[in-house]
């Protein structure tokens, strides 16, 4: 198949394409380059051998998009493109609305116009919102705590309600959990403008000396060691994750929404201490008080992926740790051009 990326230079739209090429698939990325850089594709056609054209263009652009199906006409589109910030969401409800959601309308409007039904949709974890028994299941309800999880939840409830009016369409809804690590090449990664808020990134930024330390936002939840606990996920498990997702759409159709997560829940001094067991370094850190907005908790069951999508996540905490750090050393100013 040839399949659209929008946000396809990012850090997990990349990791995707070099997957998909790799896999026999072509593609073609759509990016505003907001939050990228086009040299992300360069290195996965480096590492491929395969091309990885990049049109820069907004999906919120119905022009532009129109432009790019009727020049690469693809078969199915993987739309990982939108605004991600939670903080600055919150800061700036209006673009992350606005942004986020025209692009999901405008993609359902314009890939019918070339005959193409199949979307994958990169949603989130945050869709669950707060309270939550764990593992959290994909028929679990659903309820925001911020503007950018309710675009997902939105975006969601818009791609369910167009395929429920046009039963040609496949739609297949990834809620992603927290995906860290690299190619192990090092030759692409997460490159995250000004200092990180994501703990591996910071993680990494402190093991290479350009941040002083780690603050552990809080102590005192109610998890083994006190710190937050979460479903870190390997890029390159997520990405294999879309190639399944979208081979299983390109066969169906209707609406089926995927966790994609390990089912394993690491906490923030898991991580330290596996970063640190990893790459044979230490990180300092101190305790501050809780980030506003966290849980305590957060972590999938992924059985239904694992069933019908015939994929699990396959690599370790070590593989993540490692695999972030190769990447930070080898870019310690990531693609330089930020
Ligand atoms: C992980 C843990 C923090 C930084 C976010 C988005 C979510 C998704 C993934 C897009 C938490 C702790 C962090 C630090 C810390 N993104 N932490 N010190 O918040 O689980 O999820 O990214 O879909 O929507 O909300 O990820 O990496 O920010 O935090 O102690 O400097 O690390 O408290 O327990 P989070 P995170």
């Amino acid at each position: 198949m040839r399949v659209l990326l929008t946000g396809g230079a990012g850090y997990i739209g990349s990791h995707t394409a070099l997957c998909l090429l790799n896999a026999g698939h072509e593609v073609v990325a759509l990016d505003n380059l907001y939050n990228a850089s086009p040299e992300a594709l360069r290195r996965v056609e480096a590492l491929t051998g395969k091309k990885a054209p990049l049109v820069v263009g907004d999906c919120t652009d119905e022009a532009a998009v129109t432009a790019v199906f009727e020049q690469y006409r693809p078969d199915a589109v993987i739309h990982f493109a939108g605004l991600k910030a939670v903080g600055e969401s919150v800061a700036k409800p209006l673009d992350y609305y606005q942004n986020n959601l025209d692009a999901t309308m405008t993609l359902c409007r314009v890939m019918p116009r070339f005959g193409c039904r199949v979307l994958v949709f990169s949603s989130s974890a945050t869709v669950y919102g707060t309270n939550q028994e764990m593992p959290l299941r994909e028929d679990f309800p659903t309820g925001c705590t911020n503007p950018y999880g309710w675009t997902k939840w939105i975006s969601e409830r818009i791609l369910t309600d167009v395929a429920a009016a046009d039963s040609t369409r496949s739609f297949v809804l990834l809620r992603y959990f927290n995906p860290i690590g690299a190619h192990e090449s090092g030759r692409i990664g997460e490159d995250p403008a000004g200092i990180p808020n994501n703990l591996m990134p910071y993680i990494c930024q402190v093991a290479s000396g350009k941040l002083d330390h780690l603050r552990v936002f809080g102590n005192d939840y109610p998890t083994r060691d006190g710190t937050g606990e979460r479903d870190y996920i390997h890029v390159m498990d997520l990405a294999e994750g879309h190639l399944a997702a979208i081979e299983y759409a390109a066969e169906h159709t209707g609406v089926e929404i995927f966790n994609l997560g390990t089912g394993t829940p690491y906490s923030v001094l898991d991580i330290v201490h596996s970063f640190e067991k990893a790459n044979n370094l230490t990180i300092p850190y101190e305790i501050t008080p809780r980030r506003p907005g966290d849980i305590a908790v957060c972590y999938a069951d992924p059985a239904k992926a694992r069933e019908k999508l015939h994929w699990q996540a396959k690599r370790d905490m070590t593989a993540m740790c490692r695999d972030a750090w190769n990447w930070q050393k080898q870019n310690p100013q990531g693609f330089g051009d930020k």
